[in-house]
Protein backbone atom coordinates (compact mmCIF):
# COMPACT_ATOMS: atom_id res chain seq x y z
CA UNK A 1 0.00 0.00 0.00
CA UNK A 2 1.10 3.25 -0.98
CA UNK A 3 1.57 5.64 2.57
CA UNK A 4 2.82 8.36 0.40
CA UNK A 5 -0.69 9.75 -0.15
CA UNK A 6 -1.13 11.58 3.20
CA UNK A 7 -1.47 14.87 1.46
CA UNK A 8 -5.26 16.91 1.52
CA UNK A 9 -6.26 19.64 -1.41
CA UNK A 10 -8.08 22.38 1.12
CA UNK A 11 -9.23 25.04 -1.72
CA UNK A 12 -10.60 28.19 -0.08
CA UNK A 13 -7.91 26.88 2.39
CA UNK A 14 -6.63 30.71 2.94
CA UNK A 15 -10.53 31.33 4.26
CA UNK A 16 -11.88 31.37 7.58
CA UNK A 17 -13.10 27.79 7.38
CA UNK A 18 -9.96 26.59 5.09
CA UNK A 19 -7.47 27.96 7.51
CA UNK A 20 -8.69 26.14 10.45
CA UNK A 21 -8.70 23.01 8.72
CA UNK A 22 -5.22 23.05 7.14
CA UNK A 23 -4.37 24.17 10.20
CA UNK A 24 -5.12 21.34 12.23
CA UNK A 25 -4.73 19.06 9.37
CA UNK A 26 -1.09 19.88 9.56
CA UNK A 27 -1.32 19.50 13.22
CA UNK A 28 -2.93 15.57 12.35
CA UNK A 29 0.53 14.72 10.31
CA UNK A 30 -1.03 15.34 6.73
CA UNK A 31 0.45 17.58 3.89
CA UNK A 32 -2.10 20.53 2.97
CA UNK A 33 -1.94 21.74 -0.83
CA UNK A 34 -3.77 25.12 -0.48
CA UNK A 35 -5.65 26.13 -3.73
CA UNK A 36 -7.10 29.85 -2.75
CA UNK A 37 -7.63 33.04 -5.58
CA UNK A 38 -7.62 35.17 -2.23
CA UNK A 39 -10.89 36.80 -3.47
CA UNK A 40 -11.91 36.67 0.64
CA UNK A 41 -9.15 36.22 2.62
CA UNK A 42 -5.73 37.95 3.36
CA UNK A 43 -2.68 36.23 1.57
CA UNK A 44 -1.04 37.05 4.98
CA UNK A 45 -3.05 33.91 6.20
CA UNK A 46 -0.66 31.48 4.80
CA UNK A 47 2.04 33.47 7.50
CA UNK A 48 -0.86 32.92 10.09
CA UNK A 49 -1.59 29.21 9.42
CA UNK A 50 2.13 28.44 9.94
CA UNK A 51 2.40 30.61 12.80
CA UNK A 52 -0.46 28.82 14.46
CA UNK A 53 0.56 24.90 13.72
CA UNK A 54 2.81 23.20 15.89
CA UNK A 55 5.39 22.77 13.20
CA UNK A 56 5.97 26.31 12.47
CA UNK A 57 9.46 25.53 12.50
CA UNK A 58 9.53 23.43 9.57
CA UNK A 59 5.78 23.16 7.94
CA UNK A 60 7.33 25.01 4.88
CA UNK A 61 7.81 21.45 3.11
CA UNK A 62 4.49 20.31 4.57
CA UNK A 63 2.25 23.13 3.39
CA UNK A 64 2.18 24.08 -0.25
CA UNK A 65 0.11 27.32 -1.10
CA UNK A 66 -1.26 28.07 -5.35
CA UNK A 67 -2.75 31.12 -5.68
CA UNK A 68 -4.70 30.37 -8.33
CA UNK A 69 -9.22 30.65 -9.11
CA UNK A 70 -10.32 27.19 -9.54
CA UNK A 71 -12.65 28.37 -12.78
CA UNK A 72 -9.18 28.34 -14.63
CA UNK A 73 -8.92 24.54 -15.89
CA UNK A 74 -5.87 24.46 -17.06
CA UNK A 75 -4.03 26.04 -13.65
CA UNK A 76 -6.49 23.05 -11.65
CA UNK A 77 -5.45 20.67 -13.83
CA UNK A 78 -1.44 21.23 -13.44
CA UNK A 79 -2.09 21.36 -9.90
CA UNK A 80 -3.65 18.12 -9.44
CA UNK A 81 -1.32 16.59 -12.34
CA UNK A 82 1.56 17.84 -10.15
CA UNK A 83 0.71 16.27 -6.87
CA UNK A 84 -1.59 13.73 -8.02
CA UNK A 85 0.40 10.88 -7.09
CA UNK A 86 0.97 11.99 -3.28
CA UNK A 87 -2.97 13.15 -3.10
CA UNK A 88 -5.31 11.22 -0.73
CA UNK A 89 -8.13 13.79 -0.97
CA UNK A 90 -9.91 16.98 -1.10
CA UNK A 91 -11.23 19.32 0.94
CA UNK A 92 -13.92 21.96 -0.93
CA UNK A 93 -14.37 24.90 1.07
CA UNK A 94 -13.95 27.47 -1.83
CA UNK A 95 -16.99 29.48 -2.99
CA UNK A 96 -18.79 32.69 -2.58
CA UNK A 97 -20.86 32.39 0.47
CA UNK A 98 -22.68 35.99 1.86
CA UNK A 99 -26.37 35.43 1.51
CA UNK A 100 -27.58 39.05 0.70
CA UNK A 101 -24.40 39.39 -1.75
CA UNK A 102 -25.86 36.19 -3.89
CA UNK A 103 -29.21 37.65 -3.74
CA UNK A 104 -27.71 41.11 -5.44
CA UNK A 105 -25.59 39.37 -8.17
CA UNK A 106 -27.29 35.55 -8.67
CA UNK A 107 -24.95 34.98 -11.77
CA UNK A 108 -21.56 35.69 -10.10
CA UNK A 109 -22.29 33.16 -7.69
CA UNK A 110 -24.29 30.69 -9.80
CA UNK A 111 -21.37 30.85 -12.29
CA UNK A 112 -18.34 30.93 -9.76
CA UNK A 113 -19.74 27.99 -7.17
CA UNK A 114 -20.64 25.61 -9.83
CA UNK A 115 -18.30 26.06 -12.45
CA UNK A 116 -15.08 25.94 -9.14
CA UNK A 117 -16.84 22.64 -8.46
CA UNK A 118 -17.30 21.05 -11.63
CA UNK A 119 -13.49 21.96 -12.57
CA UNK A 120 -12.27 20.76 -9.37
CA UNK A 121 -14.23 17.51 -10.04
CA UNK A 122 -12.84 16.78 -13.61
CA UNK A 123 -9.18 16.93 -12.82
CA UNK A 124 -9.98 14.84 -9.73
CA UNK A 125 -11.94 12.32 -11.65
CA UNK A 126 -9.07 12.61 -14.48
CA UNK A 127 -6.45 11.70 -11.91
CA UNK A 128 -8.42 8.87 -9.91
CA UNK A 129 -8.88 10.91 -6.65
CA UNK A 130 -12.65 10.24 -5.06
CA UNK A 131 -12.61 11.21 -2.15
CA UNK A 132 -14.10 14.67 -1.22
CA UNK A 133 -15.41 16.29 1.87
CA UNK A 134 -17.77 19.31 0.85
CA UNK A 135 -18.68 22.46 2.75
CA UNK A 136 -22.29 22.31 2.27
CA UNK A 137 -24.45 25.10 4.90
CA UNK A 138 -27.80 24.93 6.79
CA UNK A 139 -29.26 27.33 4.55
CA UNK A 140 -30.00 24.79 2.34
CA UNK A 141 -32.61 24.20 4.61
CA UNK A 142 -34.11 27.42 3.93
CA UNK A 143 -36.89 28.52 6.49
CA UNK A 144 -37.20 25.00 8.70
CA UNK A 145 -40.11 22.88 8.56
CA UNK A 146 -39.55 21.14 11.91
CA UNK A 147 -36.62 21.28 14.66
CA UNK A 148 -34.26 20.02 15.10
CA UNK A 149 -33.24 20.13 11.25
CA UNK A 150 -32.21 16.42 10.50
CA UNK A 151 -30.52 15.70 7.28
CA UNK A 152 -33.55 14.33 5.87
CA UNK A 153 -35.54 17.60 6.49
CA UNK A 154 -37.28 19.17 3.76
CA UNK A 155 -34.59 20.84 1.44
CA UNK A 156 -35.87 24.23 0.25
CA UNK A 157 -33.42 27.35 -0.13
CA UNK A 158 -34.34 30.08 -0.05
CA UNK A 159 -31.35 32.92 -1.63
CA UNK A 160 -29.24 31.82 -4.69
CA UNK A 161 -26.16 31.06 -2.17
CA UNK A 162 -28.59 28.07 -0.49
CA UNK A 163 -29.20 27.38 -4.37
CA UNK A 164 -25.33 26.84 -5.22
CA UNK A 165 -25.09 24.47 -2.31
CA UNK A 166 -27.68 22.00 -2.69
CA UNK A 167 -27.08 22.12 -6.65
CA UNK A 168 -23.46 20.74 -5.50
CA UNK A 169 -25.15 18.29 -3.31
CA UNK A 170 -26.70 17.10 -6.04
CA UNK A 171 -24.25 17.12 -8.81
CA UNK A 172 -22.04 15.05 -5.99
CA UNK A 173 -25.21 13.13 -5.90
CA UNK A 174 -25.36 12.17 -9.36
CA UNK A 175 -21.39 11.80 -9.53
CA UNK A 176 -21.71 8.98 -7.31
CA UNK A 177 -24.48 7.40 -9.12
CA UNK A 178 -21.83 7.56 -11.86
CA UNK A 179 -19.06 6.24 -10.20
CA UNK A 180 -19.45 4.00 -6.71
CA UNK A 181 -15.63 4.47 -6.19
CA UNK A 182 -16.18 8.07 -4.75
CA UNK A 183 -16.51 8.64 -1.24
CA UNK A 184 -18.27 12.15 -0.64
CA UNK A 185 -18.57 13.80 3.01
CA UNK A 186 -21.42 16.65 2.48
CA UNK A 187 -21.38 18.84 5.60
CA UNK A 188 -24.08 21.00 6.59
CA UNK A 189 -22.89 23.66 8.71
CA UNK A 190 -24.63 26.01 10.76
CA UNK A 191 -23.17 28.75 11.91
CA UNK A 192 -19.50 28.65 12.95
CA UNK A 193 -18.00 30.95 15.62
CA UNK A 194 -14.82 31.50 17.42
CA UNK A 195 -11.16 30.67 16.25
CA UNK A 196 -7.99 28.72 16.89
CA UNK A 197 -6.18 29.44 20.57
CA UNK A 198 -3.31 30.80 18.52
CA UNK A 199 -5.62 33.84 17.97
CA UNK A 200 -3.66 34.12 14.42
CA UNK A 201 -7.03 32.78 12.74
CA UNK A 202 -10.54 34.30 12.46
CA UNK A 203 -13.19 35.46 10.96
CA UNK A 204 -11.94 38.36 9.31
CA UNK A 205 -14.15 38.96 5.56
CA UNK A 206 -13.06 41.65 3.54
CA UNK A 207 -15.39 44.31 3.90
CA UNK A 208 -18.39 44.61 6.53
CA UNK A 209 -18.98 41.61 7.99
CA UNK A 210 -22.80 40.36 7.66
CA UNK A 211 -22.56 37.66 10.16
CA UNK A 212 -22.97 38.36 13.55
CA UNK A 213 -19.67 37.50 15.59
CA UNK A 214 -17.28 39.43 12.87
CA UNK A 215 -19.60 42.64 13.24
CA UNK A 216 -20.30 42.36 16.93
CA UNK A 217 -16.28 42.10 17.81
CA UNK A 218 -15.85 44.73 15.69
CA UNK A 219 -18.07 46.52 17.66
CA UNK A 220 -16.03 45.59 20.68
CA UNK A 221 -12.95 47.09 18.66
CA UNK A 222 -14.57 50.30 17.90
CA UNK A 223 -14.34 50.20 14.36
CA UNK A 224 -18.29 49.64 14.26
CA UNK A 225 -20.58 52.27 16.23
CA UNK A 226 -23.31 49.81 17.58
CA UNK A 227 -24.36 46.42 16.50
CA UNK A 228 -27.72 46.58 14.39
CA UNK A 229 -30.38 43.51 15.73
CA UNK A 230 -32.45 42.41 13.02
CA UNK A 231 -36.09 42.22 14.85
CA UNK A 232 -36.99 41.31 18.09
CA UNK A 233 -40.27 40.20 17.34
CA UNK A 234 -39.33 36.37 16.45
CA UNK A 235 -41.39 33.66 18.31
CA UNK A 236 -38.50 33.27 20.47
CA UNK A 237 -37.77 33.16 24.11
CA UNK A 238 -36.15 36.80 24.02
CA UNK A 239 -37.92 37.79 20.29
CA UNK A 240 -34.58 38.19 18.86
CA UNK A 241 -33.01 35.34 16.09
CA UNK A 242 -31.99 32.09 17.65
CA UNK A 243 -28.97 30.24 15.90
CA UNK A 244 -27.32 26.93 16.49
CA UNK A 245 -23.32 28.39 17.17
CA UNK A 246 -20.76 25.89 16.47
CA UNK A 247 -17.21 26.61 17.59
CA UNK A 248 -15.19 26.99 14.34
CA UNK A 249 -12.54 23.73 15.88
CA UNK A 250 -15.34 21.59 16.55
CA UNK A 251 -16.60 22.14 12.61
CA UNK A 252 -12.87 21.67 11.50
CA UNK A 253 -12.62 18.17 13.51
CA UNK A 254 -16.15 17.35 12.23
CA UNK A 255 -14.04 17.25 8.58
CA UNK A 256 -11.13 15.48 10.15
CA UNK A 257 -13.16 12.55 11.27
CA UNK A 258 -14.44 12.53 7.12
CA UNK A 259 -11.30 12.19 6.24
CA UNK A 260 -9.97 9.19 8.79
CA UNK A 261 -13.14 7.74 8.35
CA UNK A 262 -12.04 7.40 4.37
CA UNK A 263 -8.46 7.10 5.03
CA UNK A 264 -9.10 4.14 7.87
CA UNK A 265 -11.45 2.21 5.50
CA UNK A 266 -8.57 2.54 2.61
CA UNK A 267 -5.78 1.10 4.91
CA UNK A 268 -8.36 -1.58 6.44
CA UNK A 269 -9.10 -2.44 2.38
CA UNK A 270 -4.59 -2.53 2.38
CA UNK A 271 -5.62 -1.47 -1.12
CA UNK A 272 -3.16 -0.49 -3.97
CA UNK A 273 -4.32 3.28 -4.69
CA UNK A 274 -6.10 3.39 -7.60
CA UNK A 275 -8.02 0.78 -7.57
CA UNK A 276 -10.11 1.78 -4.38
CA UNK A 277 -13.34 0.28 -2.62
CA UNK A 278 -13.40 2.58 0.45
CA UNK A 279 -17.17 1.94 0.78
CA UNK A 280 -17.43 5.52 2.80
CA UNK A 281 -20.17 5.71 0.02
CA UNK A 282 -21.90 9.71 -0.17
CA UNK A 283 -23.48 10.78 3.22
CA UNK A 284 -25.17 14.08 4.23
CA UNK A 285 -24.32 15.08 8.08
CA UNK A 286 -25.40 18.14 9.95
CA UNK A 287 -22.51 19.59 11.93
CA UNK A 288 -23.80 21.70 14.67
CA UNK A 289 -24.49 21.33 18.77
CA UNK A 290 -28.27 21.08 18.88
CA UNK A 291 -28.27 23.93 20.75
CA UNK A 292 -29.70 27.21 20.21
CA UNK A 293 -28.88 30.68 21.15
CA UNK A 294 -30.30 34.19 21.15
CA UNK A 295 -28.58 37.56 19.10
CA UNK A 296 -29.21 38.81 22.83
CA UNK A 297 -27.58 35.51 24.33
CA UNK A 298 -24.30 35.90 22.55
CA UNK A 299 -24.26 39.83 23.28
CA UNK A 300 -24.74 39.29 26.87
CA UNK A 301 -22.18 36.30 26.59
CA UNK A 302 -19.68 39.05 25.15
CA UNK A 303 -20.81 41.47 27.89
CA UNK A 304 -19.43 39.55 30.15
CA UNK A 305 -16.34 38.76 28.64
CA UNK A 306 -15.07 42.26 28.57
CA UNK A 307 -17.13 43.67 31.72
CA UNK A 308 -18.81 46.45 29.76
CA UNK A 309 -21.98 47.38 27.52
CA UNK A 310 -22.22 46.91 23.89
CA UNK A 311 -24.24 49.75 22.25
CA UNK A 312 -27.52 48.20 20.00
CA UNK A 313 -30.50 48.84 17.94
CA UNK A 314 -33.31 47.11 17.37
CA UNK A 315 -33.59 47.33 13.58
CA UNK A 316 -36.28 45.55 11.25
CA UNK A 317 -35.65 42.05 10.24
CA UNK A 318 -33.55 41.55 7.89
CA UNK A 319 -35.20 40.16 4.45
CA UNK A 320 -34.29 35.62 4.32
CA UNK A 321 -33.94 36.02 8.24
CA UNK A 322 -36.14 33.31 10.13
CA UNK A 323 -36.47 33.10 13.83
CA UNK A 324 -35.10 29.65 15.07
CA UNK A 325 -32.52 27.23 13.83
CA UNK A 326 -31.05 24.54 15.11
CA UNK A 327 -29.53 21.04 14.50
CA UNK A 328 -29.59 17.28 15.41
CA UNK A 329 -26.41 16.40 14.74
CA UNK A 330 -26.64 12.82 16.02
CA UNK A 331 -25.85 11.48 12.75
CA UNK A 332 -22.25 12.66 12.37
CA UNK A 333 -22.05 10.93 15.90
CA UNK A 334 -23.07 8.02 15.38
CA UNK A 335 -21.01 7.58 12.31
CA UNK A 336 -18.07 9.55 12.52
CA UNK A 337 -17.89 9.74 15.65
CA UNK A 338 -17.89 13.38 16.07
CA UNK A 339 -18.87 15.36 18.96
CA UNK A 340 -18.79 19.32 19.87
CA UNK A 341 -16.63 19.62 22.82
CA UNK A 342 -16.80 23.62 22.94
CA UNK A 343 -19.43 25.91 24.95
CA UNK A 344 -20.72 29.28 24.33
CA UNK A 345 -18.51 31.04 26.71
CA UNK A 346 -15.26 29.50 24.85
CA UNK A 347 -16.97 30.17 21.31
CA UNK A 348 -17.14 34.10 22.67
CA UNK A 349 -14.34 33.80 24.46
CA UNK A 350 -11.87 32.78 20.88
CA UNK A 351 -13.87 34.89 19.00
CA UNK A 352 -12.16 38.17 20.53
CA UNK A 353 -8.90 36.79 20.99
CA UNK A 354 -8.59 36.06 17.38
CA UNK A 355 -9.48 39.71 17.04
CA UNK A 356 -6.68 42.01 18.97
CA UNK A 357 -3.84 39.40 17.07
CA UNK A 358 -5.03 40.28 13.43
C1 LIG B 1 -27.17 35.16 12.87
C2 LIG B 1 -28.27 35.88 13.65
C3 LIG B 1 -29.42 37.53 12.36
C4 LIG B 1 -25.92 40.17 11.91
C5 LIG B 1 -25.53 32.80 7.63
C6 LIG B 1 -25.67 32.06 6.36
C7 LIG B 1 -25.30 30.63 6.55
C8 LIG B 1 -23.94 30.50 7.17
C9 LIG B 1 -23.86 31.32 8.46
C10 LIG B 1 -22.45 30.08 5.33
C11 LIG B 1 -29.53 36.09 12.84
C12 LIG B 1 -28.65 38.18 13.51
C13 LIG B 1 -26.75 39.11 12.25
C14 LIG B 1 -26.17 41.46 12.45
C15 LIG B 1 -28.05 40.55 13.64
N1 LIG B 1 -22.94 30.92 6.27
N2 LIG B 1 -27.80 39.31 13.10
N3 LIG B 1 -27.24 41.61 13.30
O1 LIG B 1 -27.93 34.33 8.79
O2 LIG B 1 -27.89 32.49 10.57
O3 LIG B 1 -26.43 32.30 8.58
O4 LIG B 1 -24.21 32.64 8.12
O5 LIG B 1 -22.68 28.92 5.19
O6 LIG B 1 -25.32 30.03 5.29
O7 LIG B 1 -27.04 32.10 5.99
O8 LIG B 1 -25.91 33.99 10.28
O9 LIG B 1 -24.49 35.53 11.55
O10 LIG B 1 -25.76 36.44 9.54
O11 LIG B 1 -27.01 35.84 11.62
O12 LIG B 1 -29.02 40.72 14.41
O13 LIG B 1 -25.46 42.46 12.17
O14 LIG B 1 -27.80 37.17 14.01
O15 LIG B 1 -30.70 38.15 12.19
O16 LIG B 1 -30.65 35.97 13.72
P1 LIG B 1 -27.17 33.32 9.56
P2 LIG B 1 -25.72 35.52 10.71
Amino acid sequence: MNNDKRTIVVTGGLGYIGSHISTILLNRDWNVIIIDNCSNAESNNLENIKRSTLKNLGVENLLTFYQTDLCIRDEVDEIFKNHHEEIFGVIHCAGYKAVGESVQFPISYYRNNIDSTLTLLESMQKYGIKNLVFSSSATVYGFPKELPLIETSPIQPINPYGQTKYMIEIILQDLYNSDSLWNIAILRYFNPIGAHSSGYLGDKPKGTPNNLMPYLVQVIEGKQKYLQIFGDDYDTHDGTGVRDYIHILDLVEGHICAIDKMYSLFEKNNLSFGIQNLSFGIQTFNLGTGKGYSVLEILKTMESLIHRKIPYEVVERRTGDTGTVYANADKAKEILGWSPKYNLFEMCQDSLNSEHKS
